[in-house]
């Protein structure tokens, strides 16, 4: 048992906000008025105590590409990030498509110290977009939700039963909404920027169309469909739309996002090439305030760690992607410091919502927890990340917050006092 004391505990599960004393262990956690005696002890003034954070959407690697990472350093970051829980997409090599892998991920993820595992697996066989995979299988192995990745499902007539069928075996569906006619070789945002790089960019429209015809099918069937990593802001006006009509919609936002713009790429600098594209002042200032109104339910970090050799090319050769288990803490407390999201917002939408998406019961009393320093300075390095890549604009950046401490199930996963800065 560990008693946290001196902290700023929000756990919104039982409508709670103030300073208070949590005594953890056991596989659960409460606030104590009346600490038991003897229990060791963790000052935790200035920080705040909240339910572990969620991420619905990270790539961890495993199998196939572990020089990127593996489950054992991906599932560190992540606690190291204050994440009790990641969902890893199904996209490694081979693939997540039936119940083997997902076993093999779940079994070795159990020997690991860190965050929980909770994988996703294909909506189609290779995620080939073409045969549905085996969806009961998939659950029955420990599967919470089906993606193909970073690649949408062209055909709607598939969209259409993929989501019935997931619905049936109570997954979560999430889909990257792309019109791929129409990003067809786009290595940025199209716009100004692009223009001026000479690069072929993708309109907010190649997101917007499919986004629109996804919110058609999912109202058709009445099934959930969980749209990732929105970019655009006519996307959250879609969406306001969608949910207003009573459409089973919900929605993540990147970090990434939320941080940066198109300018972030003017250098060709290949750590800002992501998909979808990073887009203009206009579409970051619509997806911070669709955060905070509710119309985008969820942070996630569409952690996508590159090595040096995907990422220092010339920049149409470069892999998308960044790393973001270790940055979402500091690039959302950021907006809170600002006064674009409140701290309400940010647990809600960091642990409550995502926890909710893939089935868990989040609050405090699940014993997940993550202690939150929000003043903790520290720069972004290939020493203090734990991720093996470091593919992020914010490498050799000075940044605010960190997780100080992190329990799984009443368990320290993390403790930034064993294992540094
Ligand atoms: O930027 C991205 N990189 N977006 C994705 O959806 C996939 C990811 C990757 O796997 O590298």
């Amino acid at each position: 048992m560990l008693l946290l004391r001196g902290g700023l505990v929000v756990d919104p599960s039982i409508g709670f906000e103030g300073e208070a004393d949590v005594l953890i262990g056991d596989g659960t956690a409460r606030i104590v008025s009346q600490p038991p005696e003897g229990v060791a002890t963790r000052d935790v003034s200035g920080c705040w105590i909240v339910p572990g954070l969620v991420d619905l959407r990270a790539h961890l690697r495993e199998p196939g590409e572990e020089p990127k990472e593996d489950l054992a350093s991906g599932l560190a970051a992540a606690a190291a990030g204050g994440f009790t829980t990641v969902c890893a997409m199904p996209g490694t090599r081979p693939v997540n498509d039936n119940p083997a892998v997902t076993e093999a991920l779940l079994g070795r993820a159990a020997t690991l110290r860190g965050a929980r595992l909770l994988p996703f697996g294909c909506i189609t066989e290779g995620m080939r977009g073409e045969t549905l995979t085996e969806m009961a299988g998939l659950r029955a192995a420990g599967a919470v939700g089906v993606t193909d990745d970073h690649r949408p499902i062209d055909d709607t007539g598939l969209l259409r039963r993929a989501l019935e069928y997931a619905h049936t075996f109570g997954l979560l569906l999430m889909q990257h909404c792309e019109d791929r006619g129409l990003s067809r070789g786009a290595q940025v945002h199209e716009g100004a920027v692009a223009c001026r790089l000479g690069l072929a960019g993708a309109p907010r429209e190649a997101e917007e169309a499919a986004v629109a015809r996804d919110l058609r099918v999912a109202a058709l069937t009445g099934a959930p469909l969980h749209i990732a990593h929105v970019s655009s802001g006519g996307t959250v006006a879609l969406l306001a739309d969608a949910k207003a009509r009573g459409v089973a919609v919900t929605a993540d936002v990147t970090p990434h996002h939320l941080s940066f713009t198109d300018e972030a790429v003017r250098g060709f600098d290949t750590n800002a090439k992501v998909l979808p594209p990073l887009r203009e002042a206009q579409d970051r200032e619509a997806l911070r305030a669709g955060l905070q109104d509710g119309t985008l339910d969820c942070v996630a970090t569409d952690h996508a760690p590159h090595t040096p050799l995907d990422k220092r090319r010339a920049f149409d050769a470069a892999a998308p992607g960044v790393v973001g288990l270790e940055l979402a803490v500091p690039s959302l407390l950021a907006l809170v410091r600002e006064g674009t999201l409140s701290r309400q917002r940010w647990v809600e939408a960091s642990a409550m919502a995502p926890a909710r998406l893939v089935g868990l019961t989040p609050g405090l009393a699940s014993g997940d927890v993550a202690v939150i320093d929000p003043d903790f300075e520290w720069t972004v390095s290939e020493q203090t990340l734990r991720s093996k890549s470091h593919n992020t604009p914010l490498l050799g950046r000075r940044v605010r917050g960190a997780a100080r401490l992190t329990f799984v199930g009443g368990e320290a996963v993390f403790d930034r006092e064993e294992s540094g800065p």
